[in-house]
């Protein structure tokens, strides 16, 4: 297992480009499933998590190329709709196939994906939305299994919880069913939006496209014709550099980014003190004098994002006073605490709230990883930390965050990967 040596070194210096959107990438991988040509896609970051989505089609008889961030996917030969434990069980996301696959085959098997370290995560939206449009749901031996034998049929969905991969795997199977589909309290992560526009491009009359309201026009089991397309840039990847520069008080300059899905995470730096210079496809951060104390509530978007409320935390340890952090989207999303607090940090947890009090003098030491943002937050603060900090465990963030190391090195920081 590898894990990641970082000494402390402030401050960094330069320009990094940032990679296409994983959580964009999956749903349109997925996506590829209702196509009937091979599809290209560029800009697609080279993580682990989308090669394991690959793996999984792959599985199901699809074939694809994967050269310098570009796929190719065929999936018109498929037949088998079994996606099996031994994938599902190591990415969430890939429950991303249900929709797709039961709208285009009629019948298809998803293993259940599990718990995970962030908390329960049902999908209970997913099923309960498909069941409204005509699908007969069982689970078998920890698979579901998902029965439409003459395809699915346009029904309003209203989702008690705003769900991103939930309206993500609607919007799929919603695209080759019989009739129209609406979807109240839809996503309106761009991730969502990106995937709409896709289907839309494809031939799919939707209305609505980044609003709660969306309106679906099924093609009636019809494949799709596809253009290529890149995917958008990582709005996590960008705001977790953003705060690498904030944390080290430096001057960074982020290219290939879009600065308008970042407005909340910018608008925070700019409350701790720090400017940010934009223009259309880049962001630069720069020193501030004082780093000051903020108050941040995670919600979906437009909000604050729950995947950088823990990079945040990190930073906040080096703010001028108590920062408060409350987490509302997930109920145990705060495994970075303990780890932060093996480096110095001071931090008190109550419930959903966490209460940072700055400046810490972090020390290096060995941390563990626990999940993938939980993951980043640990490199910020290693990037300050006195001496050597090892974290171990990264296959968390190599699921994530595309050439991590050589990226930060890029940037002047001392990070060095090695085998444990
Ligand atoms: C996606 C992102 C993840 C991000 C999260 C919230 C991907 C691949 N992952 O995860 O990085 O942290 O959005 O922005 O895009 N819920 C239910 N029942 C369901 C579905 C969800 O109760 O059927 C709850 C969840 O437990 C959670 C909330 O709804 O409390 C939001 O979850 P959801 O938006 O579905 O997260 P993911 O799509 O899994």
């Amino acid at each position: 297992m590898d894990y990641l040596q970082i000494q402390r070194h402030t401050p960094l210096e330069g320009s990094i480009a940032i990679s296409g959107a994983k959580n964009a990438a999956l749903p349109l991988i997925a996506m590829t499933l209702l196509a009937k040509n091979a599809v290209s896609i560029g800009n697609v970051p080279e993580v682990v998590d989308i090669k394991t989505l690959l793996k999984l089609l792959q599985n199901l008889g699809a074939t694809y190329t994967f050269d310098n961030h570009c796929i190719t996917i065929d999936t018109c030969c498929l037949r088998n709709t079994k996606a099996t434990y031994d994938i599902v069980k190591t990415m969430r996301a890939s429950i991303l196939v249900l929709g797709p696959l039961l709208t285009r085959f009629g019948h298809c098997a998803v293993s259940l994906p599990g718990g995970c370290a962030i908390g329960q995560r049902p999908i209970d939206l997913h099923l309960k939305a498909l069941e409204k449009m005509g699908a007969t749901i069982t689970i078998k031996s920890g698979y579901i299994v998902a029965e439409a034998p003459k395809g699915l049929t346009g029904a309003a969905i209203v989702f008690d919880k705003i769900t991103v991969t939930g309206t993500a795997n609607i919007v799929m199977a919603a695209a080759l069913a019989q009739g129209t589909t609406t979807i109240t309290n839809a996503a309106r992560e761009p991730e969502v939006v990106q995937l709409c526009e896709v289907l839309y491009q494809s031939g799919v009359a939707i209305e609505g496209i980044g609003s709660a309201y969306l309106t679906i026009h099924g093609t009636n089991r019809t494949l799709l014709e596809m253009n290529s397309f890149d995917v958008i840039p990582d709005r996590i990847e960008a705001g977790t550099y953003l705060c690498a520069g904030a944390i080290t008080n430096s001057t960074l300059t982020l290219t290939h980014v879009q600065p308008k899905h970042l407005e909340t995470v910018i608008a925070k730096l700019e409350e701790m003190g720090f400017y940010c210079d934009i223009t259309d496809h880049t962001i630069t951060i720069h020193p501030t004098q004082t780093i000051k104390p903020v108050t941040i509530v995670t919600q979906e978007y437009p909000g604050f994002p729950t995947d950088m409320q823990a990079q945040f935390m990190a930073l906040c340890t080096q703010a001028e006073g108590t920062s408060t952090i409350e987490e509302r989207l997930f109920e145990n999303r705060f495994m970075h605490v303990s780890e932060l607090q093996r480096l110095g940090a001071d931090i008190k947890l109550s419930g959903h709230i966490a209460t940072i009090t700055g400046p810490s003098k972090l020390s290096g030491s060995d941390v563990m990883a626990t999940d993938l943002r939980a993951s980043s937050a640990l490199v910020l603060a290693a990037l300050v930390a006195e001496g050597e900090t090892d974290i171990h465990r990264i296959y968390h963030l190599d699921r994530g965050y595309e050439k991590l190391e050589s990226k930060f090195q890029t940037l002047g920081a001392i990070m060095k990967r090695s085998k444990e």
